[in-house]
Parts: structure tokens; C-alpha cells; sequence
């Protein structure tokens, strides 16, 4: 069925007219309300829930870090795991409490891909829930909450048609800091098949360069330094260039780096299969790129890997490793880990242990598998018993911590850029982040902040570095 334009800007009215509403409730003073946001999971998420602040802001909805005192409560969900979820039931249990004996207006919105997933087992479980939304279809929220106002009951929006959410959503941005994400591509098509993503985020699909261009811009507008391009599976954008045609990742790269103001940038996550040899080479040319890159292997063991459909071999990751170690040979890697996959023996294990000596990681991420309802992982059969799973993490934990205190304090001597990033405890500390991503806390007068500054590193930690303004 074909959609007339008229059609495909209904809602685009009905949120025009729910602002222009509210715009007149403020200016005659009846409305300044609060929302507060509590966000799960991963970098996109915290992109959605400044977007969704983005959008509640015309209607005259200010941010608030005290969820007693919000008029609207949104949760953005995650469902990479299953404590994840559990999380957000919990949640919404001390929510329901508080309502009941503090606040009976307060509204509450269940966002992500808890929502998109479970929509409707939420809002039997908890009646509390007024709004139910995915992660396609916040640019609603404002037809949402006034529906909701009118007395329809419960809402669920879980469609999909992420380039429509990208048109609706509103041009200001209002960056936290001096850093920001910036969602240039969304969904997966990897299918790996202990992940929930490809069901809850959908397909793959990019956002054209002239919309990633504009929004850096008004980053760059607004004060930011540092953008993080961030999709599930970066490197396998393949956006509507200005020339008609599709780019990669590298070209876009190469195109944000040209905008002033911006004088770092980071992307992520990757998937090894989609790590083009022009991308390897921007890594080594620009000097904007941070030398940082979080690429996933998950197992080092070829037939977990196969298991798991990651569509590579530990010796091809390896291979792609030093290719990437030549070009950039500064920089650091970053990983995650699933131990305890259905089928993965001792022995898979010990390949994923000899992955991790053989690689070595500045960072890590790591994780006991976690059956999703839905995903092929889930039928296998060999299913590994909760405590060798737990037994592997330690052992894998202890070599990943290792590595990564070894890498900080590799850097002790070492003068870094660092991106200030604020004021710490104390008078006079500041804090910052190092090109390698690690917090790092030196003594300096508040206005280096938003600067990036060069620091001496003195000490380091597991999480941090220590250092004084070189
Ligand atoms: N169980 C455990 N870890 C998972 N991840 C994704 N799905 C699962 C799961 N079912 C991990 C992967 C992925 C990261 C974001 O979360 O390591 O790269
Ligand atoms: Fe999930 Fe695999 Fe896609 Fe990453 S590449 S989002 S792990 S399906």
C-alpha cells in the first residue's frame, strides 16, 4: 500500500498540535513540568533518552534527576540480558509504590527494547505503565502523553520505521557536555544467534550523510568537542552520500573530521566482518580518530564462533587485528566476551583465554551467555550449567582485568590529550577522558573545562589514570 504525503504527515500535525498546545500552557505560565529519564544498556540508549529530552522539551517537559519529583518517569529499557529486564520490573514496582502514596499524576513511559520486545506482557504486569514505546517511535511521545492526559488508557507504540523517527525528531540538541553520541545507524542484520538486537532495533539502516553532517554541526554549535558515532553495527553503514551514492563509514569519517570544532572522533560498536580496508586505513590517517577501537570477537573457539554465526574465524579476526595494529600501531582494543555459549567446552574456553593472550585488551566487556527467548541460542541444545559459566568469567575476568590494569599503567610517564570533561570531588581536580577512553583526574583551574589539555600520567588504576597538566 502506497502512503500519501498528506498521510505520512498526519502525526507530524497531530505533534505540531500537541506543541503548539503546550507552547501557550507555558507561556501563560501553566505548564513547567519534569521528566525524568532512566536510561539501560548501551550508548544508544543514552542517545535516545537526550533525543527523547529533545523532543519533550517544546512541550515543555525539563529534564530532572530527581524521579520524586517528575511529572513524567520514562525508563529506556535494555534487553541485551536477562537481569536487564528483571531490572526494569523492579523498577517499576518502587515507581507504582510511590505513585500510589506521593503522586497519582505522575505518568510513566516504558521505552527500548524491553518495550519493543515485551510491549504487551509490560502493561499487564504492570498497570502502572501508561506509555509503551520502542526504540523506533519516541518522536511520538508528544501525541502519546497528550492521548494519555484525554483518559485512552494504556499506549503502545512499538512500530517500526527508524528513518521516519530520524525525520520527526526535532533539529535542537541539547548536549550534556563536551562529548556526545550521534546515532548514524541503527539495527543489525548479523543476526548472531544469541542476540536479541536484529528482533528489537530491526534491520540494518543508515542515516544519510547530509542528516549525520547537519546534526555534527549543531554538536559542534553547541559547544561539543567529541562525537561518538555510534550504530549496533557501525562499520556497516552504508548511508546516501552527497554525491547520490552510497559511503562507508571511512568516507563519513573523513567528512564529520572536516567540521570545525570537532577535533576528536570515536565510532563504535564494529563487527570485524564489516572492517573495510579504507576504514583501516582512515584509523591510520586521521589524526581526529581516536585510537580506540571496541571490536567484538565473543569466543575464540572456531566452532563457538561458528555456533554463534559471527561469519569469521579467530585466525581471520587475527589476521584483520594486525592489519589494523600496522596501520594505527598506538592503538587499543577493546572486547566483548560471551563464556558458556550451548556447547562451549573447556577446551572452546580455553581458546577463548588463549584469544585474549594472544590479542591483549586495553578494555574489556564481558559476559555469562543468557538464553533470550526468541533467538536461535535459545533452542540449542548443551546448554552449559550456570556455575561452569560463572567459573569461566572468573578466569576470564581475572586475565581481562589484568591486562587492562598492565595497559593503564603502561601509559604511567606518558603525556595524553585529555578532553575536560569537568570539575571532580575536590576544588581545583579535574576530570577527563584520555584518547584511550579511560577516566583520568588531574589538579587544574575550572576553566580548562570543555579544553582538551595535555597530562602527564603520575599513577594509574584498573578504571583511571592520575596525572598534572604537562
Ligand atoms: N548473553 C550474554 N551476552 C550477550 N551479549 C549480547 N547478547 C548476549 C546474551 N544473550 C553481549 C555481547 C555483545 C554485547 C553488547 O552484549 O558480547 O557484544
Ligand atoms: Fe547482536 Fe551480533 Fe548484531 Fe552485534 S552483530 S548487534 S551481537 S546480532
Amino acid at each position: 500500500m502506497t502512503t500519501s504525503p498528506r498521510e505520512k504527515n498526519a502525526p507530524r500535525d497531530v505533534n505540531e498540535a500537541a506543541i503548539i498546545a503546550a507552547k501557550s500552557d507555558i507561556a501563560s505560565g501553566k505548564n513547567s513540568k519534569k521528566v525524568f529519564i532512566k536510561t539501560y544498556g548501551c550508548q544508544m540508549n543514552v542517545y535516545d533518552s537526550e533525543r527523547m529530552a529533545d523532543v519533550l522539551s517544546p512541550i515543555g517537559y525539563a529534564p530532572t534527576d530527581a524521579p520524586d519529583h517528575a511529572d513524567l518517569v520514562i525508563l529506556n529499557t535494555c534487553h541485551i540480558r536477562e537481569k536487564a529486564a528483571e531490572k526494569v520490573y523492579s523498577e517499576l514496582g518502587r515507581i507504582r509504590k510511590y505513585k500510589e502514596t506521593n503522586k497519582p499524576d505522575m505518568k510513566v513511559a516504558v521505552a527500548g527494547c524491553v518495550a519493543q520486545a515485551e510491549g504487551a506482557e509490560i502493561m499487564s504486569r504492570a498497570p502502572v505503565v501508561d506509555m509503551v514505546l520502542g526504540p523506533q517511535t519516541y518522536h511520538k511521545l508528544p501525541e502519546m502523553i497528550a492521548k494519555v492526559h484525554r483518559g485512552t488508557g494504556q499506549l503502545l507504540e512499538t512500530e517500526f520505521d527508524t528513518l521516519e523517527k530520524f525525520d520527526e525528531l526535532p533539529e535542537l540538541r541539547q548536549p550534556k557536555g563536551f562529548s556526545s553520541f550521534l546515532t548514524i545507524q541503527e539495527g543489525c542484520d548479523k543476526f548472531c544467534t544469541f542476540c536479541v538486537v536484529p528482533y528489537t532495533r530491526g534491520a540494518e539502516v543508515s542515516r544519510s550523510v547530509a542528516h549525520v553532517v547537519a546534526e555534527a554541526r549543531q554538536l559542534a554549535a553547541h559547544g561539543v568537542r567529541e562525537i561518538t558515532l555510534i550504530g549496533q553495527n557501525v562499520n556497516a553503514y552504508n548511508g546516501l552520500g552527497e554525491d547520490g551514492k552510497e559511503w562507508t563509514l571511512g568516507q563519513l569519517i573523513r567528512h564529520v573530521a572536516l567540521i570545525g570544532g570537532i577535533d576528536r572522533i570515536r565510532f563504535t560498536t564494529s563487527h570485524p566482518r564489516d572492517m573495510d580496508d579504507d576504514l583501516i586505513e582512515t584509523l591510520g590517517n586521521e589524526p581526529k580518530l581516536m585510537p580506540y577501537l571496541h571490536l567484538p570477537i565473543q569466543a575464540g573457539s572456531n566452532k563457538v564462533l561458528h555456533a554463534m554465526n559471527r561469519g569469521h574465524t579467530y585466525a581471520e579476526y587475527k589476521e584483520l587485528i594486525a592489519k589494523i595494529r600496522a596501520a594505527r600501531p598506538d592503538i587499543a582494543l577493546s572486547g566483548d566476551f560471551i563464556v558458556g555459549f550451548p556447547g562451549e567446552t573447556e577446551t572452546d574456553f580455553q581458546q577463548t583465554m588463549k584469544c585474549v593472550e594472544e590479542i591483549g585488551y586495553g578494555s574489556s566487556f564481558s559476559f555469562k551467555y543468557s538464553v533470550r527467548p526468541g533467538t536461535p541460542g535459545a533452542g540449542l541444545p548443551r546448554q552449559v550449567p550456570e556455575d561452569e559459566k560463572q567459573d569461566r568469567l572468573v578466569r576470564l575476568q581475572a586475565l581481562l582485568y589484568q591486562q587492562q590494569q598492565d595497559f593503564n599503567k603502561s601509559l604511567i610517564g606518558q603525556t595524553l590529550s585529555v578532553l575536560v570533561e569537568g570539575v571532580g570531588r575536590k576544588d581545583d581536580q579535574l576530570f577527563g577522558r584520555s584518547p584511550y577512553l579511560q577516566g583520568t583526574h588531574f589538579d587544574g583551574p575550572k576553566d580548562l573545562v570543555g579544553q582538551i589539555v595535555n597530562v602527564k600520567i603520575t599513577d594509574a588504576g584498573r578504571n583511571s589514570l592520575v596525572g598534572e597538566l604537562a
